[in-house]
């Protein structure tokens, strides 16, 4: 195993400053290479954290960093298609953003190449680190739920300015501290793909994939308000999965600044029932047998840092790819972009299969 790799950071703006470069450059087995087709933001990022490999394509970062062993994909959502694809093509792993791609015959592209490759792809959610979620995920593999056979998954977040294109208007509570998202990031369609469904549902979809073992959806139905946005804002899902159970996948971005809101997976299975928030923490299992297990909410720090350090594992140590593309990334873009669909068909079911012949 090498002792030292180069990693490539692809997109400089706000979430690649506020979480992945500063947790690679603390790393000092790392060579923290940033690449940005905007030189401004490249710039921008590099005075910032003293690093002068800064390239505005991955090619040119290539030519000169032929050590190069992987790559974090931090571009806006209907680039990461493109971007990820450039990654695994060169032969690098790849840490990937959430959503994993907008559709998901891309997300299987992706998966595809990275298998014929022999590479990884590690998803960027953080709240799977968090201990609440590795408690649950413990206890639904231990197989103390049973089958499952419903599942809530409710995220509520203040996002609205960001749909908006107003994310300047977060400046006073997140305290961006290089820099904020782009006024279009996650407010221009063509951009951003969708809103709240590929910004935040994202989070709690794939947290359900990566409790709950053996679910992947069949079918989905789904309706969406854009309130005063472009993209949508507040949604409501209704997926029936492969296996026979089934979900609501609700969420908003419409609650108040400084409001943290609240990203619930909650799990009903055959012996009992689970409910996890990676917001506050709480942790509740209450078994049909009647065993009764909680945990306070502890209201933990937003885990954000460690998913690049994770990646550092994989390339470094051949450590496991706990949030692999191939299962909770897929997974989570087939629910999404099939909600996509039937939300713009007034809820009419959509099959996953559809999406790979469409
Ligand atoms: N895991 C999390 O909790 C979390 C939090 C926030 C954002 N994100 C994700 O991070 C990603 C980036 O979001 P952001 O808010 O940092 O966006 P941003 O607008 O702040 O920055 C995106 C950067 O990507 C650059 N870019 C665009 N296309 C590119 C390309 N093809 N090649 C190279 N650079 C390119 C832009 O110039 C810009 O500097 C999104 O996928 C978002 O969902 C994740």
């Amino acid at each position: 195993m090498s002792t030292k790799a180069a990693i490539a950071v692809i997109g400089t703006g706000w979430w690649a400053t506020q979480a992945h470069i500063p947790s690679l450059v603390k790393n000092p087995r790392v060579d923290v290479v940033l690449v940005d087709k905007n030189p401004a933001a490249l710039k921008t990022a590099a005075d910032n954290f003293g690093i002068d490999r800064c390239y505005t394509s991955l090619g040119e970062a290539l030519q000169h960093n032929p050590n190069l062993k992987g790559a974090i994909v931090a571009v806006p959502h209907r680039a990461h298609y493109e971007a990820g694809k450039e990654v695994l093509a060169n032969g690098l792993h790849l840490l990937m953003e959430k959503p994993m791609t907008v559709y998901a015959k891309e997300a299987k592209e992706l998966v595809e190449i990275a298998d014929a490759k022999g590479l990884q792809i590690l998803m960027g959610y953080p709240y799977p680190y968090l201990e609440t979620l590795r408690e649950a995920r413990k206890r639904v593999y231990d197989g103390l739920l049973g089958d499952i056979e419903y599942v809530t998954c409710s995220m509520t977040s203040m996002t609205i300015e960001f749909l908006r294109g107003r994310p300047e208007a977060y400046q006073p509570v997140m305290g961006y501290p290089v820099t904020g998202p782009g006024k279009n990031t996650y407010s221009d369609p063509k951009i951003s793909g969708g809103g709240q469904g590929h910004l935040q549902i994202t989070h709690s979809v794939s947290m359900m994939f990566h409790l709950a073992p053996g679910l992947r959806a069949q079918t989905v139905c789904a309706f969406m308000s854009n309130l005063d946005c472009k993209v949508d804002v507040c949604d409501a899902f209704a997926v029936r999965m492969a296996n026979g159970a089934v979900a609501t996948v609700g969420s908003t971005g419409n609650i108040g600044k400084g409001d943290g809101g609240i990203v619930e997976v909650h799990l009903h299975g055959s012996k009992g029932r689970l409910l996890v928030d990676a917001i506050s923490g709480l942790f509740h299992m209450r078994l049909h047998n009647g065993t009764e297990e909680h945990l306070a909410p502890t209201n933990p720090p937003y885990p954000g840092e460690v998913p690049s350090q994770q990646f550092v594992e994989i390339i470094l140590d051949g450590g496991r790819n706990f949030l692999p593309g191939k299962t909770v990334g897929l997974y989570t873009v087939e629910v999404l972009d099939a909600a996509y669909r039937s939300a713009a068909q007034e809820g009419m079911p959509v099959k996953v299969s559809s999406l790979y012949s469409a």
